[in-house]
């Protein structure tokens, strides 16, 4: 389901149970879950073993994949992934870090979600433009759980460059009909390299068997300097006593 959304130079591997579940672990990984719940073993076993997997097909070392202090998978040196786990599917994305800027993938059920979250999530311009999809393309996705979907994928992306939790209000995801979905960024983004600061990311999303998949494979970005002439445009208009 996974393949149809990536770009060359993204590999990936998928399962849709749970015959992984009871696999050994490395060391490095079997403490990460020593004092979870058998369910949590369960899925985070399966999501490592697929991630193995994904590296393998990328022909990259099968080696341990251990986390960092929020829970990132922390991938070898050189390489991008994402995991992503939820009931009926277990996948995984990776890539040398040359071929793609970044990385995320989000797996959710195709349903709408539960009462309460979307206006948690969004912002009012999202919510406008979900209204919009309601009305242009009725039930042909549960719009609000992909635009969801959408900014977790978003999120996992941003996490190895921006280095801390992203609220979901600091982003604004657009949902095309067509696959696509864009994430842009309300707060300043990490810088991606020497001269280009991230302002959103970009992805494609898909339904199937009961499933909804995004996936994020590109960053949005702007010139260091035009984007430091911008913070400094808005500092200096703070700074600036207001007149009425
Ligand atoms: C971390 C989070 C995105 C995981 O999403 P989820 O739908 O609950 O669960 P998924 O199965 O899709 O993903 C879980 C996997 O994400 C990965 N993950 C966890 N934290 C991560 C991080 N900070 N960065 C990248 N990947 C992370 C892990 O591989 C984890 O699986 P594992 O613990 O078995 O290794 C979610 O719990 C969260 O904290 N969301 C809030 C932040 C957010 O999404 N903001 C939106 C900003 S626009």
């Amino acid at each position: 389901m996974i393949e149809d959304l990536l770009p060359p130079g993204v590999y990936a591997a998928e399962t849709f149970d749970d015959r992984d579940a009871e696999t050994q672990l490395p060391l490095a990984e079997r403490v990460l879950v020593a004092h979870a719940t058998p369910g949590r073993r369960r899925e985070f076993t399966a999501g490592r073993v697929t991630a193995r997997r994904a590296l393998v097909r990328a022909g990259l070392p099968a080696d341990p994949i251990p986390a960092g202090e929020l829970g990132e998978p922390r991938w070898p040196t050189g390489v991008l992934g994402s995991i992503t786990h939820c009931t009926g599917y277990r996948g995984a994305v990776v890539a040398r870090t040359g071929d793609v800027p970044v990385l995320g993938i989000d797996a959710e059920p195709d349903l709408p979600l539960p009462p309460g979250v979307l206006e948690a999530i969004t912002l009012p311009a999202e919510l406008a433009r979900l209204r919009a999809l309601d009305r242009s393309a009725p039930g042909r996705a549960p719009w609000g759980r992909l635009l969801f979907s959408a900014k977790e994928s978003a999120y996992k992306a941003w996490f190895p460059l921006g280095r801390r939790r992203l609220d979901f209000i600091e982003a604004d995801a657009d949902i095309g009909a067509d696959g696509s979905f864009r994430v842009m960024l309300h707060v300043r983004g990490p810088l991606l390299n020497e001269r280009e600061r991230v302002t959103g990311f970009t992805g494609r999303w898909t339904t199937r068997g009961g499933l909804l998949l995004t996936v994020v494979t590109a960053a949005v970005t702007a010139p260091v300097e035009t984007d430091e002439a911008l913070f400094q445009d808005h500092r200096r208009r703070r700074r600036a006593p207001q007149h009425t």
